[in-house]
């Protein structure tokens, strides 16, 4: 039940066309549908031509238009620029009935887009927790001027707006500070040996691209770039005599060598997120061959995990075409060669199939991180 003092608080105009707004919005999933929705319902109750919702972006310090209506490009402006740079500074809310004689209107925008604004409700995007994180403006009402009872109706909007905003931002840092971190551990693997960063984004993108090629899903092929990285991560538990030698191993210290991939796998397992399930099974496989002739288990074809079918040969690609302590690096050509002439035994051909379609992409991503 609504309470009915909300109704004469809002003068009973509009409320069912908020009502109607809000059941529309829970039914979006992604936040760009939502924040158009927003858009459109303002517009709508307050009665303007135009709504734009800007988001403050922390690292260029510029406010710049996620929905824009009746404008195409993206628009960006200084956090203290415009009326939308002093009502985020200021966080309160500004109604401008003639903005061409206030000096803080920022001619430059309708100079660009041609449009002539007349009057402007500009709404600061707060949290719940207090974070203004953007601008909800309003542009020229259809009847007049805006008035205070339109900012009550952009108040309730704004809140949901900036909530929306906020999850949205903090979901993007959750994911970029894990992927960080997991290429940053699987670096840390890497700095003992001669390899580098350089290596562990060549082998990822080239695991990608293979992979589209094969036809995965764009999820899967991301999981696997961030996964591929991870698959040499056991060597941190190899003696540095065995790992540093600048010669051929001997036997024996190959035998130690090789359980780098069974560490990995005791590193990586039993993780509830997918990504590090995939690294495990790379972890533990990527040195197995298709012919079963490889380690440490001998597994033979489809019992390889395709992930780790895929990684043996960016990994041995971009392990060819460089140079170790133990070996040099062999040129490109005679590389593709060794990739082919071991299709069917060290690799799965479908790989190598993918593996040869793609060739000019693993040369542009190996030609990026030379
Ligand atoms: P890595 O240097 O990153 O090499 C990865 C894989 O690429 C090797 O797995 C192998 O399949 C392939 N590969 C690398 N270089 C050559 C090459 O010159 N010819 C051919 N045909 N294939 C090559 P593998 O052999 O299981 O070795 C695993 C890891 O063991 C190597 O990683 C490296 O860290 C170490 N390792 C292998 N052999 C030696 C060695 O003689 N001396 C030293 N110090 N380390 C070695
Ligand atoms: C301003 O922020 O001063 C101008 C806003 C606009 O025209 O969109
Ligand atoms: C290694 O595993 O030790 C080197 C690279 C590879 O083939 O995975
Ligand atoms: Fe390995």
């Amino acid at each position: 039940m609504i309470d009915p003092k909300f109704y004469s608080d809002f003068g009973d105009r509009k409320i069912p066309d908020l009502i109607d707004g809000f059941l529309e919005i829970g039914e979006l999933r992604s936040i760009d549908d939502v924040l158009v929705k927003i858009a459109d319902i303002t517009a709508k109750i307050v009665e303007c031509d135009r709504v734009s919702i800007f988001i403050y972006d922390k690292k260029k310090e510029t406010l710049w238009t996620k929905i824009a209506h009746g404008v195409a490009d993206k628009i960006e402006v200084p956090k203290d620029k415009g009326i939308v740079g002093w009502v985020f500074l200021n966080s309160r809310e500004l109604i401008i009935s003639d903005p061409y004689s206030d000096p803080r209107f920022n001619k430059e925008i309708d100079k660009a887009t041609g449009y002539v604004t007349k009057n402007i409700l500009a709404f600061p995007l707060k949290t719940y927790s207090g974070r203004t994180v953007g601008v909800l403006e309003c542009i020229n009402k259809l009847d007049g001027n805006f008035v205070e009872d339109d900012v009550k109706f952009v108040k309730i909007l704004s809140v949901y707006a900036a909530n929306s905003i906020e999850n949205a931002l903090l979901y993007d840092e959750i994911k970029r500070t894990q992927d960080e971190i997991v290429f940053r551990l699987s670096l840390a693997a890497e700095f003992r040996d001669e390899t580098t960063y350089n290596h562990l984004i060549r082998m990822a993108n080239y695991s990608y691209v293979i992979a589209k090629e094969m036809g995965f899903d764009e999820v899967w092929c991301e999981k696997l770039r961030l996964a591929a990285p991870m698959h040499d991560i056991g060597k941190l538990g190899i003696k540095d005599q065995i790992l540093l030698k600048p010669a051929k191993l001997t036997d024996e210290e190959f035998e130690e060598m090789k359980k780098h991939t069974v560490f990995g796998y005791e590193i990586l397992k039993d993780s509830d997120i997918e990504v590090l399930r995939m690294a495990s099974n790379i972890a533990i496989a990527h040195h197995e061959k298709y012919d079963g002739s490889g380690y440490p288990y001998g597994l033979k074809g489809e019992q390889i995990p395709i992930e780790a079918r895929i990684v043996a040969v960016a990994d041995v690609f971009d392990a060819l075409t460089s140079e170790r302590p133990y070996k040099k690096a062999f040129p490109v050509e005679q590389a593709v060669k060794m990739i082919e002439d071991e299709s069917g035994k060290h690799f799965d051909p479908n790989v190598v199939q993918a593996f040869k379609n793609v060739i000019h992409k693993i040369l542009a991503i190996k030609k990026q991180y030379e």
